[in-house]
């Protein structure tokens, strides 16, 4: 017999494939047409998420990008600006989403890890000048995708949201990562609730449904976004079969989240004690971000590993990034950490 072959895949939290209890949870999900507002599931995973929150109201979109993006046609209007770090998933990744879908502009901040402070929020507001774009919204990711999962520390948020609020701007959150934080930091989504005007959260990456992602808000927030939502081509119908994936999630896999941090420290202290990694972001969630010197590159690096049927992805030309999540088991990080020894 044939040893069923293990790919070890930490390409991204992304991966995940519906457990066995989470597809017995959408087979026997109640259904019904949800652009009428008629299906018991999607309606109850909104209801779910905004309680979860403290929130008035939330609504269920295929994706986080159209989350992202919804909130930020909610905030804006066309020649406004929004702040965010360089690194922002809504700036780098959803396809020049926020001048497409919203003709608006962006003051990108150098942060720490993706982090910015309440002190650079100030300082890049502009001036009411008619030269200049009319700040209106602050949009911070947590965690941050591309700053190795790093975390927001609390206080620094409020301090922004006090900044925000002396200068009538709205602070979005883009939380696709949001419970791996709340998990790793022991803080409460309720306290999130209070400070932001929005929060996206995603359901696909660490919390292991197929699809889906919520955007949270007041009631009038979240009326205007089902417009937007149907604008953007994202009304479903039946999608109480995904939704009941998401509720499955929010009650089954968030405190779980705490054996993936274990294991993405796992796999740093192995890559620590190698010559051809340098920098190491520091890990505080389920991220990985080294730097690769010689003799590999991050190409060779990521195939060299492949060989053991391990998947990692080169995100930069020097940086290679391994996410964990609920399909890696304690073997798999084990078999890792021997493969990395042994390069
Ligand atoms: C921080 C962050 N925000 C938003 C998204 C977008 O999510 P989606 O792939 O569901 O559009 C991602 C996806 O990886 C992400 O990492």
């Amino acid at each position: 017999m044939h040893q069923k072959l293990m790919i070890v895949d930490f390409r991204s939290d992304t991966v995940t494939k519906p457990s066995k209890e989470m597809l017995e949870a959408m087979f026997s999900a109640s259904v019904g047409d949800d652009v009428f507002g008629d299906d018991p599931s999607v309606n109850e995973l909104e209801r779910l998420s905004a309680d979860i929150f403290g929130m008035e109201a939330a609504i269920y979109c295929p994706s986080g990008t159209m989350t992202n993006q919804i909130a930020i046609k909610c905030h804006t209007q066309p020649g406004n600006e929004v702040i965010c770090d360089v690194t922002s998933h809504i700036y780098q990744y959803e396809g020049g989403g926020i001048a497409f879908n919203s003709g608006a502009s962006v003051k990108l901040i150098l942060g720490d890890k993706g982090r910015i402070t309440a002190r650079q929020v100030s300082e890049n507001i502009n001036a009411d000048d008619v030269h200049k774009a009319h700040t209106s919204l602050v949009s911070l990711e947590n965690t941050s995708n591309r700053g190795g999962g790093s975390c927001y520390d609390l206080d620094e948020i409020r301090d922004i949201r006090k900044i925000c609020d002396e200068n009538s701007l709205t602070l979005h959150l883009d939380g696709a990562r949001l419970f791996n934080a709340l998990v790793a930091k022991n803080q409460s989504a309720k306290e999130y609730g209070e400070t932001f005007h929005s929060i996206s959260i995603c359901l696909s990456k660490s919390l292991g449904c197929p699809v889906g992602s919520l955007l949270l808000g007041t009631k009038d927030l979240v009326k205007k976004a089902r417009r937007i939502r149907k604008v953007f081509g994202g009304g479903m119908r039946q999608a109480g079969y995904l939704a009941a994936a998401g509720i499955y999630a929010l009650k089954n896999n968030i405190t779980r989240l705490s054996q993936d941090h274990l294991h993405a420290g796992l796999i740093a202290e192995a890559l620590a004690k190698k010559e051809f990694v340098s920098e190491i972001f520091p890990v505080e969630t389920n991220i990985v971000i080294f730097s690769v010197g010689q003799p590999y590159t991050p190409v060779t690096l990521v195939a060299k590993l492949k060989e053991s049927d391990i998947l990692a992805y080169a995100i930069s030309p020097v940086q290679v990034r391994f996410v964990t999540h609920l399909d890696i088991t304690p073997d798999m990080v084990q078999k890792t950490i021997e493969t990395i020894k042994s390069l």
